[in-house]
């Protein structure tokens, strides 16, 4: 075995999703659990995971590594946050009030606020204020056990923001331990300058697509009324695929309009949201390799109707969640309340739930190396100050992790 850097011993339990890739079907929410157990690591590896006197038997005697002690905790893999907004100035705090006297999130869109309004403050800033943003809200999602993020942009929707965006997700990158992958959300709604949406996309796909694609992993579009149809839509994608980006969607939040059959045909990598997702589109999804990424954070955020969670589990779906943390349709950095939500409202077992944060969430992000307690794996490894690991989804907003560890290194 490579060198071991650091030993978790005697922890009370470690569980992880078993096998490789996604798991859907029959075997989603399948856990190996190993109770007593500790973990090795070498580097920012995973070495062994298994009984303790196991794990101790294959270090070499006399090794010199950092131990802790786990007993009380249970192990996880850190969570994969595979949908967030982190790029962004401002706040929404007033559309939050007028939200609670009655207005709807579509209303205020539909009136020039909403999106626009987080695009015209993050305009203003310059690319360091963007970047301590992104640090700051990295932060606040490791605090809640996320050790690997996707960030978009999307709040720019000019040549220049947008790159900022981009830049400033990398470059927050450097100085925060949590991994993360930029997706170009050129086509999130379009900005007050335009009024003619295909337009709009010509002028993305001319101007800012080949500098983002750069930078981004991933593309993204809002296809919804108000934002993008499928005509536009497919001409962005199939753009953003030449320059080599995955291809994800952000659709069926507020209605149905053929987002998920463009999904399948151009062979996306996620739908994301689904909250008005009828059987048909499901079951199209649940059959295709297209994962099923579900927001309940943003169900509950803005009250809207709950994504056929079990529709598409049952169906054998590559089902993910995430927070979708924005501030307007989701000001919620926190994993663990989503896997809560998860059980409480879309009927997912805590298995499938963490599942769906971290081997089907990494699947989301194209990353195979993330996601579970196995040799080989990314060292990034929760410490659950519980000895039953179901507490991580059961303790409401209360996360209590006793340790973070990203890539072998105890934070
Ligand atoms: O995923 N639906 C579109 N985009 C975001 C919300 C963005 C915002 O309101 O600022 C979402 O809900
Ligand atoms: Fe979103």
């Amino acid at each position: 075995m490579a060198e071991v850097s650091l030993l978790i011993h005697d922890l009370e339990a470690t569980v992880t999703p078993i096998g490789t890739g996604p798991l859907r079907g029959r075997e989603f929410g399948a856990l190996r659990i190993i109770s007593p157990a500790s973990i090795a690591i070498a580097g920012d590896r995973i070495s062994a995971v298994g009984p303790p006197e196991e794990v101790l038997r294959e270090i070499p005697s006399g090794a010199d590594y950092e131990s802790v002690d786990g007993h009380g905790k249970a192990a996880l893999p850190g969570l994969v946050d595979c949908h967030t907004h982190a790029a962004f100035l401002g706040d929404r705090a007033a559309e939050f009030e007028l939200r609670s006297s009655g207005a709807t999130y579509e209303e205020i869109h539909a009136s020039g606020g909403g999106i626009r309004s987080t695009v015209a403050a993050t305009r203003t800033g310059n690319e360091d204020e963007l970047r301590s943003a992104v640090e700051r809200h990295l932060g606040w999602m490791l605090e809640h056990g996320t050790t690997t993020v996707e960030a978009k942009s999307g709040y720019g929707l000019d040549r220049e923001t947008e790159l900022k965006s981009l830049r400033a997700i990398r470059d927050a990158e450097q100085n925060s331990p949590v991994d993360v992958y930029p997706t170009f959300l050129g086509a999130h709604t379009l900005p007050p300058e335009f009024d003619n949406a295909p337009e709009y996309v010509e002028f993305v796909i001319r101007e800012v697509l080949p500098e983002a694609a750069l930078l981004a992993r991933a593309a993204d579009v809002f296809l919804e009324r108000g934002s993008f149809e499928v005509p536009e839509a497919r001409r962005y994608l199939e753009a953003c695929r030449t320059h080599g980006l995955a291809l994800r969607l952000h659709a069926d939040q507020f209605s149905e309009r053929g987002a998920i059959p463009l999904a399948v045909e151009l062979g996306g990598r996620s739908v994301d949201h689904l909250e008005a997702t009828g059987d048909e589109g499901a079951r199209l999804l649940a059959g295709s390799d297209v994962a099923a990424v579900l927001l309940p954070a943003c169900a509950l955020f803005l009250d809207l109707s709950l994504p056929p969670a079990r529709l598409l589990a049952d169906e054998g779906a590559i089902v993910a969640l995430a927070t979708d943390f924005n501030p307007g349709s989701s000001f919620c950095e926190s994993l663990s309340l989503v896997m809560n939500l998860a059980c409480t409202r879309l009927g997912l077992s805590p298995a499938e739930a963490l599942c769906a944060c971290t081997a089907n969430a990494a699947h989301v992000l194209g990353l195979e190396d993330v996601g579970r307690l196995a040799p080989g794996y990314r060292a990034d490894v929760l410490l659950l100050d519980a000895p039953d690991w179901r507490h991580v989804a059961y303790h409401l907003g209360g996360d209590r992790f006793a340790a973070r560890i990203k890539s072998g290194r105890i934070l």
